[in-house]
């Protein structure tokens, strides 16, 4: 558990707010929103003897990550002891620093790397195209759960080649259940709630219940069942050859690594979806680009290289809607952060929701509007949907390949209209930004262009939609 944090101020102007820290872990960017607002690219939350800080520029952005030593990477706050399931299965890259984060970066390049991706390419487009031939022009889906569960299949192939839906599903609730555990328990430590205790020992069970499942898929691997390429082989090969990883190191990366894929990838489906049928004009464009660059329903690899209109939806849907919404650092030493002075052991928070939507750097930022990437080339520190700096997101080539081809092949075979009135929630659970409600719609044909429909929820909160979809839905709340 963390101990209390210090922080000095240089001054007495500094922006420290006195309140309950559940107000961020209950609503993250509510809060983060209120601090910026309030107090500009630097906030503090402050809870008796605990405070967060937030920094909200890119220039702060930039301090945090890119100094690896000094802001490190805890995102685990309860590591369990030595020989416990949750040591093991949180052992993955997000829990390493220095040299033991910079060597397993190393072990993982060569399966991440750009030459590996037209080997997973194949992959995409098979599950993509199985998906999109079990849909049916005029019935109705809810799009939030089909992406959640084809990203649960698809992550489930390219990591683990596994193409069995029941094991994949049992897997991803395993490791959603964790993760969001992990989450309460490491906030319950953070502001010594004492019914977050409670869940501490929930916490361990479920680690165990997870490693014994990552094991069964080992045991899976290594008898032969499983299909096509895959990470999981790739990194048993290498275990096997000269870099040696042992099995307890392989339950922490499979762990890690389809924890930060599968919903990750997933939101950003639904809310790119979403957000092109609350956009027809958008839609429309984006059609033409395909229907002029792509030959088939299925993409060629080399398709994809030219499809700018595409690539500039996809990387507004991620500033405007990012599905990694925060994330956390904890000072290894003392250290002058803007006007701050930190003690070792202090939290930092920064915010991709916020800085994406900050109105100095992004016109009208609220708005979904792709256009503005016809003249914008922002710092990696102040776009950054992937983080940035040495532990930017390791999948981030791999997951654009998927969204790029799988879009591709979906709009290739239907467009989606919105249910009217139908409620979308969006909400941030553990720190990913994703739709907490279904997302009503209805599969058309690609020769018709979906309306704008009005539609109520919190997703009005998240993003400025068209008038269409606003306006009736404010009047209805009235
Ligand atoms: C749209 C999809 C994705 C988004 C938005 C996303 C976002 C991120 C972000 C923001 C980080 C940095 C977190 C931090 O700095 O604290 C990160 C790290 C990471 N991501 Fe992703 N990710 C996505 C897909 C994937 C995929 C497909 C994989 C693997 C197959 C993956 C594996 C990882 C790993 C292992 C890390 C930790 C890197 C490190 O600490 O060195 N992610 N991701």
């Amino acid at each position: 558990m963390s101990a209390p944090n210090h922080l000095s101020l240089y001054d007495q102007s500094a922006p420290v707010e006195y309140g309950s820290l559940l107000q961020f872990s209950d609503d993250p960017v509510a809060c983060m929103r209120r601090l910026h607002s309030k107090y500009g690219d630097q906030a503090v939350l402050q809870d008796h003897g605990q405070r967060l800080v937030f920094v909200f520029s890119p220039e702060l952005n930039r301090q945090v990550l890119s100094d690896s030593q000094i802001f490190q990477s805890q995102f685990f706050a309860v590591r369990g002891s030595r020989n416990s399931s949750q040591r093991r299965v949180t052992s993955g890259l997000l829990s390493q620093n220095g040299s033991e984060h910079r060597d397993t970066r190393r072990s993982l390049k060569d399966v991440f790397a750009k030459k590996a991706l037209p080997g997973y390419h194949g992959i995409i487009c098979r599950l993509t195209d199985e998906l999109t031939r079990s849909w049916q022009t005029g019935s109705g889906c809810d799009l939030n759960s089909e992406m959640v569960q084809f990203m649960l299949r698809m992550t489930s192939a390219l990591l683990f080649g596994l193409d069995d839906v029941e094991f994949a599903e049992k897997l991803g609730r395993l490791i959603d259940r964790w993760t969001h555990r992990n989450h309460e328990v490491g906030m319950g430590a953070l502001v010594s709630a004492p019914q977050f205790a409670q869940a501490y020992d929930s916490l361990l069970q479920q680690a165990e219940e997870l490693e014994h499942s990552i094991r069964e898929m080992f045991s899976r691997h290594r008898s032969g069942h499983t299909d096509g390429l895959n990470i999981l082989s790739l990194l048993m090969e290498s275990a096997a050859g000269e870099q040696h990883i042992s099995d307890d190191q392989l339950v922490g990366h499979a762990t890690l690594l389809f924890a930060a894929a599968h919903l990750t990838t997933a939101h950003t489906f639904s809310w790119t979806l979403l957000l092109l049928s609350q956009h027809p004009q958008v839609l429309q464009k984006l059609k033409a680009e395909l229907d002029t660059h792509v030959a088939g329903e299925i993409p060629r690899l080399e398709e994809l290289e030219n499809l700018h209109y595409l690539d500039a939806v996809i990387r507004e849907s991620m500033r405007v809607l990012p599905a990694s919404s925060y994330s956390q650092r904890i000072t290894a030493q003392p250290v002058s952060l803007g006007n701050l002075h930190l003690n070792a052991g202090t939290p930092v928070i920064f915010s991709q929701y916020i800085t994406h939507h900050r109105p100095d750097l992004y016109d009208q930022p609220d708005k979904f509007r792709p256009e503005r990437w016809q003249a914008l080339n922002p710092s990696p520190y102040a776009y950054l949907p992937f983080g940035a700096g040495p532990r930017m997101c390791i999948g981030a080539p791999l997951a654009m390949v998927e969204i790029r081809t799988a879009l591709t092949i979906m709009l290739k075979r239907f467009h989606f209209q919105i249910e009217p009135m139908s409620t979308v929630n969006g909400h941030v659970i553990s720190t990913m930004l994703g739709p907490t409600s279904p997302i009503h719609a209805t599969l058309l044909p690609t020769t018709v262009l979906p309306t704008t429909v009005p539609i109520m929820g919190s997703i009005h909160s998240l993003v400025e939609l068209p008038e269409q979809a606003r306006v009736i839905a404010q009047r209805r709340a009235a």
